[in-house]
């Protein structure tokens, strides 16, 4: 939500709550990737950065693929056009969100080879690059966790200086996560992405 509405809803709760239980209200009986893929085309035909790039990163957290993306844009082409098209995807590229890269588009989800298990001990958080994208690793008495870099705010890729002891704050808006659990702990309430791993013959594999 933009600063100014932000005020609003504070300054004439009243009044702003109307607008806010229809917008509830009006996307009702659609299922969810519809409604957030629909959100997302209109902050693309308002072109407001910011709300474009909240909305993408629900729309991809909720289960839309950046092929529904890309679909639900190109469908809007006779009224969007090709000027804010070709201006949501330089966002997207600006986001170097991993999913949207080409080579990604196609693959059906593969295992990586992340590293040895060893270098993890219990309780011990690392971060790690891996085929082009960037994994907190954790390990608990149970096993290892791997964490997906990118925020489930707006996407920004957190770096390792961000952890403090077993939490990382992105840098970006403050959105605070605990690495044992990937719960979001300040500010947002979205989750680090997981991803699947398996240990096999000592190296960490991870899926994606
Ligand atoms: S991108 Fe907003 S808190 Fe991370």
């Amino acid at each position: 939500m933009s600063d100014a509405l932000d005020y609003l809803v504070k300054a004439r709760p009243d009044a702003l709550g109307h607008y806010f239980k229809f917008l509830k209200d009006c996307g009702k009986h659609l299922d969810p990737k519809t409604r957030n893929l629909i959100s997302v085309i209109t902050k693309v035909d308002a072109q407001t950065d910011r709300g474009f790039r909240q909305y993408l990163g629900r729309a991809l957290r909720e289960g839309c693929t950046p092929m529904e993306v890309l679909d639900a844009l190109l469908m809007a082409f006779p009224t969007l056009g090709l000027a804010k098209i070709v201006w949501a995807v330089d966002i997207i590229l600006e986001m170097d969100i991993p999913e949207f890269r080409v080579e990604a588009l196609t693959s059906e989800g593969e295992w990586h080879d992340v590293m040895a298990a060893s270098e993890v001990r219990v309780g011990e958080v690392t971060r790690v690059e891996c085929d082009g994208r960037g994994l907190f690793v954790y390990r608990d008495p149970h096993g290892l966790r791997v964490y997906d870099s990118r925020c489930p705010h707006q996407a920004t890729d957190i770096p390792h200086l961000a952890l403090d002891g077993s939490t990382l704050t992105c840098p970006k808006h403050g959105w605070a996560f605990d690495v044992h659990s990937g719960e979001c702990i300040k500010k947002g309430n979205t989750p680090l992405k997981r991803w699947e791993s398996k240990v096999v013959e000592g190296r960490l594999m991870a899926r994606w």
